[in-house]
């Protein structure tokens, strides 16, 4: 039987372990938008998983929505990344980076110029960001015309190529939790007519020439993909028909060889099968159409992750908050070791504190 324990290979990337640790978004990036030193030190902390997703990063100027997230377009940022990767393989571990673009998720002071953000729509959402002056509305955003989508397609591209320049083993495209690319995938969101509005094919046409420009740059057994079909994340309501909308994505990606396909499980850091909600999302419908490896996330603990792996439901498990109090969270649960609780502080943004001073077990 498989455990929670046992080696996976992912596409091109061999992991030690299926204790994935989940995409965190950290606010600590420093001058230039990049990780600094003690970036460097709490992914070095995390190098026991079987493979680290890095925080969100994003692909240009224009897909920042939240102060203080590292980028991936500059040599400077490329140069900076260069020092984690080091630092995690050094110690034996293997990390991949989160591709973002925030799209309408965003504020005009973060942005160049103080531009307005960017979407598949010209309709503000109703969420909140972080900004210099704190916690903000987000503005209203520009919609994107049909023939500015190359130009955000390549931007995609390029940050997959200066991820491989700075060592990363691969990249995971940010689909998820409302953002851009899911902007253009749900059409509560997106009211385009023409090639990238209305039918579920057009509306995930920018998400597939995303992942083909991506594929075609780094390859597919580097590249994969994480979606969240039932996240109402930032104000923003489900699809009208998620199963229809996420199963075709799904289809559509299946050729491209990507390495894995990323889930996450119902309400983002919420319920995965919200109480009294009609909808009953079927998951195993989309590892079906997916032949590459499946990786679940979204509160699972220890013991449920084992099951899952056991039962064949899932080839690894994402852990987020238990990442952030656990840096050597693979080897507590391999010996069943008690876990650091969360702390609330230095969740986003600040020092040392909550971010690099979690224990690890000493003996
Ligand atoms: C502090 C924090 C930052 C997060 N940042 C990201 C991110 O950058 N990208 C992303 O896809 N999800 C992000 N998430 C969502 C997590 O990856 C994960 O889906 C969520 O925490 C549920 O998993 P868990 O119950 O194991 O924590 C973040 C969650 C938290 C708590």
């Amino acid at each position: 039987m498989t455990s929670l324990f046992d080696p996976l290979k992912l596409g091109d990337i061999s992991l030690a372990n299926r204790v994935v640790m989940a995409p965190l978004t950290r606010s600590r990036a420093v001058d230039g938008l990049k990780p600094g030193p003690m970036t460097v030190e709490y992914y070095r902390q995390r190098a026991g998983a079987g493979l680290i997703i890095s925080e969100a990063t994003q692909i240009s100027p224009m897909g920042q929505g939240y102060i203080g997230t590292p980028g991936i377009y500059s040599e400077e940022q490329v140069a900076a990344w260069r020092e984690v990767t080091d630092a995690v393989h050094a110690a034996g571990g293997k990390i991949v980076l989160q591709l973002w673009h925030v799209g309408r998720i965003s504020h005009s002071s973060l942005l160049p110029d103080g531009a307005a953000p960017v979407s598949s729509t010209n309709r503000r959402a109703n969420a909140k960001t972080f900004t210099a002056a704190g916690y903000t509305d987000v503005s209203t955003p520009r919609a994107l015309r049909d023939d500015e989508l190359p130009a955000l397609v390549a931007d995609y591209r390029h940050a997959a190529r200066n991820a491989i320049k700075a060592g990363f083993d691969g990249v995971e495209v940010h689909a998820a939790n409302t953002y851009l690319l899911e902007q253009f995938l749900r059409d509560s969101i997106n009211d385009r007519t023409g090639p990238y509005g209305g039918s579920i094919a057009n509306r995930a046409r920018l998400l597939i020439e995303v992942m083909q420009a991506v594929t075609k740059e780094i390859g597919g057994g580097r590249t994969g993909v994480r979606l969240s079909p039932m996240t109402t994340f930032n104000g923003t309501p489900l699809d009208s028909d998620p199963q229809a909308t996420y199963n075709y994505v799904v289809e559509q990606l299946a050729p491209l060889g990507l390495a894995y396909l990323h889930v996450i499980e119902g309400e983002t850091g919420g319920a995965r099968q919200p109480e009294g909600a009609k909808l009953v999302f079927d998951y195993a419908a989309l590892r079906s159409r997916f032949p590459g490896a499946f990786l679940i996330n979204n509160g699972f603990d220890g013991a449920e992750a084992q099951s899952l792996i056991e039962a064949g439901k899932a080839d690894a498990v994402a852990f987020g908050r238990l990442f952030i109090s656990n840096p050597d969270l693979a080897r507590r649960l391999r010996e069943s070791k008690p876990l650091n609780a969360l702390r609330e502080e230095g969740m986003y943004g600040g020092g040392a504190e909550g971010y690099i001073d979690y224990p690890a077990l000493t003996a």
